[in-house]
Order: structure tokens, then C-alpha cells, then sequence
């Protein structure tokens, strides 16, 4: 009996040749101008760059919100590229996680109803779900928010409950776009620190974009895009 070849997985997270651009007049407008990236698993990376230069653009297509026009993005080997829909959208609730400038949660539902969403939509019970929303929410500091709706919680207490959700399916990969960017210095400063607690205590890929240079100059790893470009 001979033993079946088993491909490489490939690296954990991959960027070949990524070009997003936009139908403009009679041309096309270039967003993202090729770019290579390659993420390792339980790596910590900040992005920084002027407006426009294409940080939303490649954290969407990296964390598969957005597709590329040209070029292939590889989770362990797997070309996300080329999967359905659902396939995609199955894989990124079950592996990745995401935090934006605004905290984007449900305005009639309370932060645990909030954090509970993505377990239901995953299939988990709905006691199981609320008792895991529960644990999050707890270890977040916010035992006593549990039942507050958004309009009831602070700026810093929102954005905590965005984090919660974000990581309550365990992610592999949490991404981040201007994560503290709404928020004063006392807040941003305590958002980031958790970011770094998270991807210590849970082993998380950490990719964050962000204006606050003494946040990006934080990370082990430090990208700077440029007009569509990784300089
Ligand atoms: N749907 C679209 N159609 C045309 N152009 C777009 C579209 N979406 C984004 N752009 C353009 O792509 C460029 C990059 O946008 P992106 O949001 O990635 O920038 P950014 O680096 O995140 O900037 P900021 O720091 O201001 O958030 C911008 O010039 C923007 O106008
Ligand atoms: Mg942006």
C-alpha cells in the first residue's frame, strides 16, 4: 500500500499578487498595485500609511470581506480565491475575527445578545451561546454591562463588546481596522493593551491597521503602504 502524498500546507496566511482596482471613466483605477504579503501563524503586525494608500482595501481582501481583481490570497494552502460564498463565508466566521473604527454592534440587542450573534449563526445553542457570550464579556471587564444595548455603554465599553464578538468563535486571525481611532487617549491606550493580552493569551494572529504611530511602532512587525504598495 503506498502512503498518498500529502501536499505542504503552505504558509498561514498569503497575499500573491494582489490587485484590486475600479471602473473609472473609460480606464480603470489601481487601488492595490500588486501586493505580496505573507503572515506567519500567532504573528503580531501593525499597517500604517497615509489616507487612501489601500490599508482597507488589503485588510478587507486579506480577511476575505472584499475579493481581489487580480491575484490569489492562501490560508494554510487553502486558495481563498476560489471558494464559493458560503464556503468563504463558513471559513472566515470560523477562523477570523474583525474590529472596525466604529463598533458596528446591533442597536436593539444587548452587549450579550451582541456577543452571542456569531455562535448562534454558527449553530450553538442558544444557553450555550449566551453562556459563552457571558464568559467573554466577563473576562472583558464588562460583568457588569451585560445586558446594557449600545446607545447604554460607553465608547471604550462598545468597543470592548465589538472585541468580545470578534473573538467569542475563537479565531485564528483577528483583524482590525482603526480599532481605537474613535476613542480618547485613556480608552485607545486600554483597547490596545487588550489587543496585545489577546494574542499572547489566545495565540491569535494579530493584523491591525491604525494613524496612531506609537500603537503600530508597537507591533513586532511593521508594514507601511504607500499608493497601493507594501514600502
Ligand atoms: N468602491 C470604490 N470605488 C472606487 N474607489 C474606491 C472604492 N473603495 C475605495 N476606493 C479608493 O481606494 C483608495 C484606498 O482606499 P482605502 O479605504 O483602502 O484607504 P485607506 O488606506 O484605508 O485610507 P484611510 O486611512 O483614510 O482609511 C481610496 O483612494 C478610495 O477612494
Ligand atoms: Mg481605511
Amino acid at each position: 500500500m503506498s502512503n498518498p502524498v500529502i501536499p505542504p500546507l503552505g504558509p498561514f496566511l498569503a497575499a500573491k499578487g494582489i490587485v484590486k482596482s475600479y471602473p473609472m471613466g473609460s480606464g480603470r483605477l489601481e487601488i492595490l498595485k500588486g501586493v505580496d504579503l505573507t503572515i506567519e501563524k500567532g504573528e503580531a503586525l501593525s499597517i500604517v500609511g497615509s489616507s487612501g494608500a489601500g490599508k482597507s482595501t488589503l485588510l478587507h481582501i486579506l480577511g476575505t470581506l472584499d475579493k481581489p481583481t487580480l491575484g490569489k490570497v492562501f490560508h494554510r494552502g487553502v486558495d481563498l480565491t476560489k471558494m464559493s460564498d458560503d464556503q468563504l463565508a463558513n471559513h472566515r466566521n470560523a477562523t477570523m475575527g474583525f474590529v472596525f473604527q466604529f463598533h458596528h454592534l446591533l442597536a436593539e440587542f444587548t452587549a450579550l445578545e451582541n456577543v452571542a450573534m456569531p455562535l448562534r449563526i454558527g449553530g450553538t445553542a442558544p444557553l450555550e451561546a449566551m453562556r459563552k457570550a457571558e464568559e467573554k464579556l466577563v473576562g472583558l471587564g464588562l460583568k457588569d454591562r451585560l445586558h446594557h444595548t449600545p446607545s447604554q455603554l460607553s465608547g471604550g465599553e462598545q468597543q470592548r463588546v465589538a472585541i468580545a464578538r470578534a473573538i467569542v468563535r475563537g479565531p485564528e486571525i483577528l483583524f482590525a481596522d482603526e480599532p481605537t481611532g474613535n476613542l480618547d487617549s485613556g480608552n485607545a491606550a486600554r483597547i490596545q493593551e487588550l489587543f496585545f493580552d489577546l494574542q499572547k493569551s489566545m495565540g491569535l494572529t494579530l493584523v491591525v491597521v491604525t494613524h496612531d504611530t506609537a500603537f503600530a511602532s508597537r507591533f513586532p512587525r511593521r508594514l507601511s503602504m504607500r499608493d497601493g504598495q507594501i514600502v
